[in-house]
């Protein structure tokens, strides 16, 4: 069933006002609530008291609309009794400040202490909800992160290193720690990367990132056993944040989960001035789909403006629908929007809901609810649709970690760099899935790897096979300088990868802000195009049986190869050696599009999206408009609009932030032609 609902604090608001709530959620077409997931100090009032009457009497009131509960773990926020007794559980930050209480997120991961009081919550929680025939499931904790540098941690990391290391004259030698007189003899003498102990190793520092990531899969995990011995019948979740969030190893997160859940908030306080981006939030639900290569969920979903201290730009009429759907079109199979009602109190005053803060149905409850019954008419012809992607592109955590030790440019960002490349993707109408370095590639056209700092034999080897067997790979800038350990390999760059690109790195160049560089093609099918400028990270190419591309245009390398292709077993190798701006990853991807064969059949005009799920034999086109002014599109077999069942053809126009959903059984041909 697809489940369409709204996060919900029924311990925010008074008891009477409960049944006017949960009759509004029912006329919105809600079917699903998320509950207590910050409520520890109302379920555990005092160590070792449970109050769960409270949560039973909110559950009955929303049962009575047939309204399904999801319930929060509620370990993300500790009640004040457990902090105030145990300050040792507060969380010490990389510049070694132990937080205080007074936000959330404040825990130590690692802490027995903190793990017998996650134990007895989520037991008792369990015990209590195992058997109500309302509750469908579960999500552990809220947006896990922050890394913990604890003297907790500091022990753990050295068992930790241990059991990666066994012997630490290996540890030694992987690190590099005869440098600066860093050996070790005893895994006691392992510090933590502190900022107050300057720039840490890299290796030391890398293997911190992964052990605090692995901190948080372990925390999680033992909420898993918990609710899946306990709750056999009920699904289990966490809700992510997405791509931007950098911290933790999202892959190993998703992995012992049902399937993943995330947070999405378009227009936020935090990044007003950025305004939407209908690409970045395509990239984000790609990845988040990609994690479990599964359909995932929307558990917050933007209601309103969001706003701590500061109020974030009001979402447009029809904007909330329309990212709603945006989320569905690229494979979201439930969608829970945060939250029912602004808060009148707390940190998140002014983080809109879709009731304002005197309980009235805003303009946005009116928009949603306009949605809720169009879900209830379509909601199972989309549920379970795949979406299907001739294109991937390849997230690595251990190169994000590795760049965010070593930027090695002030200017580079890891993050931009593959939102930029996406981008290119996305506004030529592919379908993309974001992937592991170690995922199976066999069914895809084209696979990009954006700044493949971090390669290991097996991902050489992955990335090898699927050349080999006919596919395209593209890589960029800094690839390969990494072995596993952080250590820089002891090869020609690219390292494990230059057999397959045919080229050498004879030399890299760094530049300033005030530097750039250019790049002119030289192969005939892209020489029309004018020189187009690249600058931050520039890999001076030397072909070893590539062909170049393209070359640089000034300093001492111009004329030396920037761009190059090689041809590998039946597939080929594309080197992308400089950072671009816009224009040059949209000159590759058409061209990669054109030698690939791996775009859809269709294009339309630039602000609108197209996104498909395949339902069996039929294809739902979702056309999204992010614009604020009419679109048109031609239609070119008749087809019908789900969300209205009118029958389409020809000349069809769309609203400003409006969506049509075309449904066609005319399989993979193309439905949509260009307009101009
Ligand atoms: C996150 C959290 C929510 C809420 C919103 C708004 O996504 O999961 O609890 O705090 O942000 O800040
Ligand atoms: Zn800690």
């Amino acid at each position: 069933m697809f489940r369409f609902g709204v996060d919900y604090y029924p311990e925010h608001w008074p008891e009477e006002r409960w049944t006017i709530d949960a009759q509004l959620m029912a006329e919105a077409g809600f079917n699903v609530v998320r509950l207590a997931e910050f409520a520890w100090s109302r379920m555990e009032p005092s160590d070792g008291r449970f109050d769960f009457e409270w949560l039973d009497r909110a559950i009955a009131v929303l049962q009575s609309y047939n309204i399904s509960i999801i319930l929060g773990t509620p370990t993300a926020s500790p009640p004040p009794w457990l902090m105030a007794k145990s300050p040792e559980l507060f969380r010490v930050r990389e510049d070694s400040m132990r937080v205080t209480f007074g936000n959330r997120r404040e825990y130590c991961p690692n802490h027995s202490l903190y793990h017998h009081h996650t134990n007895r919550i989520v037991s008792e929680m369990a015990d209590h909800y195992a058997n109500h025939p309302a509750v469908i499931g579960w999500q552990v904790d809220n947006e896990f992160g922050d890394r913990c540098y604890c003297p907790v941690c500091a022990q753990k990391f050295q068992s930790w290193l241990r059991g990666r290391y066994q012997a630490l004259e290996e540890l030694n030698q992987k690190w590099g720690t005869v440098f600066w007189s860093h050996s070790y003899n005893d895994w006691t003498e392992i510090p933590v990367p502190l900022t107050t102990g300057g720039s840490p190793n890299p290796g030391l520092a890398l293997d911190y990132y992964r052990f605090c990531s692995d901190s948080y899969v372990a925390y999680q995990q033992m909420q898993i056993d918990i609710l899946r011995a306990k709750c056999p019948q009920h699904f289990i979740t966490h809700n992510f944040m997405g791509f931007k969030y950098d911290q933790l190893n999202y892959f190993d997160l998703a992995r012992n989960l049902d399937f993943v859940t995330w947070d999405i908030y378009p227009r936020m306080q935090w990044t007003m001035e950025n305004g939407v981006n209908p690409s970045s939030n395509a990239l984000n639900h790609d990845m988040m789909r990609g994690l479990k290569s599964r359909n995932f969920w929307v558990m917050e979903q933007q209601a309103g403006p969001g706003g701590w201290e500061i109020l974030s730009v009001t979402p447009r009429p029809g904007e909330l629908r329309l990212w709603a759907y945006q989320s569905i079109a690229h494979g979201a199979d439930g969608i829970i929007f945060f939250r029912w009602r602004t808060a009148r109190f707390g940190t998140e005053q002014y983080w809109h809901g879709l009731l304002d803060h005197d309980g009235h149905p805003s303009r946005r409850y009116e928009e949603i609810k306009r949605m809720g019954a169009e879900i209830q008419r379509i909601g199972d012809e989309i549920f379970g649709s795949q979406v299907r992607s001739s294109v991937a592109i390849m997230l690595s955590y251990d190169s994000r970690f590795a760049f965010q030790i070593q930027p090695n440019n002030p200017r580079f960002s890891y993050a931009e760099h593959f939102h930029q490349i996406y981008q290119a993707f996305y506004q030529q109408y592919a379908s993309m899935d974001i992937i592991s370095p170690n995922a199976d590639l066999s069914s895809y056209k084209l696979v990009i790897a954006p700044a493949l700092h971090l390669v290991t034999e097996d991902i050489a080897e992955n990335l090898k096979r699927y050349v080999q067997l006919g596919g395209t790979l593209v890589v960029t800038q800094r690839t390969g300088v990494k072995d596993e350990s952080n250590m820089v390999v002891n090869r020609r760059l690219p390292g494990l990868l230059a057999e397959i690109c045919g080229v050498e790195v004879e030399e890299y160049d760094s530049l300033s802000s005030q530097m750039q560089n250019g790049v002119e093609f030289t192969i005939p099918e892209l020489a029309d195009n004018d020189c187009i400028s690249v600058g931050v990270l520039c890999d001076i190419l030397k072909p070893v049986g590539a062909i170049t591309v393209a070359h640089y245009t000034q300093d001492f390398y111009a004329g030396k190869p920037a761009i190059t292709l090689n041809q590998f077993g039946n597939g080929r190798a594309v080197y992308v050696g400089a950072v671009g701006d816009t224009q040059l990853y949209d000159v590759l991807a058409k061209w990669l599009f054109g030698i690939t064969n791996a775009q859809e059949s269709f294009g339309i005009s630039s602000d609108m999206e197209i996104a498909r799920r395949i339902q069996g034999e039929k294809s739902l086109y979702f056309l999204l408009n992010h614009s604020d002014s009419p679109q048109t599109v031609r239609v070119t077999h008749p087809s019908q609009n789900l969300l209205n069942q009118m029958e389409l053809i020809g000349e069809v126009q769309i609203l400003p932030r409006d969506v049509l959903i075309l449904v066609s059984d005319e399989g993979l041909d193309p439905l949509l032609k260009e307009m101009n």
